[in-house]
């Protein structure tokens, strides 16, 4: 039988054209790669000596997957970050007007940058944060509104920013911005579980923080777990990852660039309004948030559609909080109980008279 296809004339131009495409393709993959390569042995040999042989090895491990997962696929977007990735690593030195600091080592990655322990000239521990610099226009724009609001205001549930600056090697260039180093998220809180009156510390402060960007006209949006974070030891938690937060202040422009259809909230904590083509995060989006992480605290599963596991279930003298889920816990986000105030008064009251045993020091309501 004869499974030989036969093309005509036009399929077979086309084919030959693909072909020479791809080779093309190939052909750029393998000098970009070399370019690489090449660029990090120089900076290699230029920072390396004997004894951190250790970190080249493991910046190379991680250069090699990173280049991997770019090469597996034949049709590439243009390279341009793997290589000045790996120069961020440990032992680097990046200096601002004030200060200057060592990174120690990655402990976090998000959508946009990268975030190193590190410490400063006085031996303390500090969290960095790294953005590209040429990532684009509107990433840039909320990282700078980011760092404004982290360094202008202060609050002890809302991250602060101590510092920032501009680091650049060869053709990288970065910007970052300081934080204090903390050692837990929420997330790690959640999976390790968490007492039932800490829970409750935890839901206050989140309220607390987020009156105070509320007030301020900022909507954070993107309210979960990873980005609630905790000083070694600490029960109160700090809200961090302003980068996507809607500015109200701000001009029309951010509010077009931070376009919904990028789906930047995590879809699973996102609102109902925050999911809808086109639908905009308000003030009760991120209340939606932290009633869905209430739940969670207590039940380690996070209330979708009609179906969850409720406080009750899990402990049953704590189950008086479901009435507060449910008033948070609503499709319609002028339905949600509202302001921060309200939610606060009408936990304390519940608390007051649920809680016979004094196991919450009342003292977490002002
Ligand atoms: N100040 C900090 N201290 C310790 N870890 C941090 C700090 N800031 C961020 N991280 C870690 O880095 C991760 C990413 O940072 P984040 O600000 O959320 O940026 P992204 O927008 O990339 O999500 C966080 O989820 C957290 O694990
Ligand atoms: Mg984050």
């Amino acid at each position: 039988m004869n499974n030989h296809y036969d093309f005509t004339d036009e399929q077979k131009r086309e084919l030959e054209k693909k072909d020479e495409e791809i080779k093309k393709l190939e052909e750029e993959r393998r000098v970009s790669q070399q370019k690489q390569e090449d660029e990090e042995n120089e900076w290699q040999a230029k920072h390396s000596s004997n004894n951190d042989i250790v970190s080249i090895l493991e910046s190379q491990v991680q250069q090699a997957s990173i280049l991997n997962s770019k090469f597996n696929s034949i049709y590439l977007p243009p390279i341009s970050t793997p290589n000045s990735l790996s120069k961020l690593q440990s032992g680097v030195q990046v200096i601002t007007a004030f200060d200057e600091y060592v990174l120690d080592k990655q402990v976090g990655q998000g959508g946009c940058g990268r975030v190193f322990l590190a410490t400063n000239t006085d031996k303390e521990s500090v969290a960095i944060k790294f953005l590209d610099r040429n990532i684009g226009k509107t990433k840039l724009k909320r990282f700078k509104n980011e760092i404004y609001f982290c360094e202008h205001n202060s609050h002890k549930n809302i991250v602060r920013v101590l510092d920032h600056g501009f680091w650049a090697l060869d053709k990288s260039e970065y910007l970052f911005c300081v934080m204090p180093y903390y050692e837990q998220s929420l997330r790690h809180k959640i999976d390790s579980g968490i007492l039932p009156k800490d829970a409750i510390h935890i839901f206050v402060g989140l309220l607390e923080g987020l009156e105070f960007a509320h007030n301020k006209g900022i909507i954070h949006r993107d309210i979960k777990p990873e980005n609630i974070l905790f000083a070694k030891n600490s029960i109160n938690p700090v809200i961090c990852d302003f980068g996507i937060a809607h500015f109200l202040v701000e001009d029309m422009e951010t509010i077009v660039e931070t376009k919904t259809t990028e789906r930047l909230a995590n879809f699973l904590y996102s609102a109902p309004e925050q999911r809808i083509k086109g639908g905009q995060a308000v003030f009760q989006s991120d209340i939606f948030a932290v009633g869905l992480i209430l739940n969670e605290m207590f039940t380690h599963s996070v209330p979708q559609a009609v179906e969850y596991k409720r406080i009750k279930d899990c402990f049953p003298e704590y189950g008086f909080l479901d009435s507060l889920v449910d008033k948070i816990y609503k499709n319609k986000p002028q339905e949600r109980l509202f302001p921060e105030k309200n939610i606060l008064s009408e936990l304390k009251m519940m608390c007051e008279e649920n809680i016979k045993n004094e196991e919450i020091p009342l003292s977490v309501f002002k």
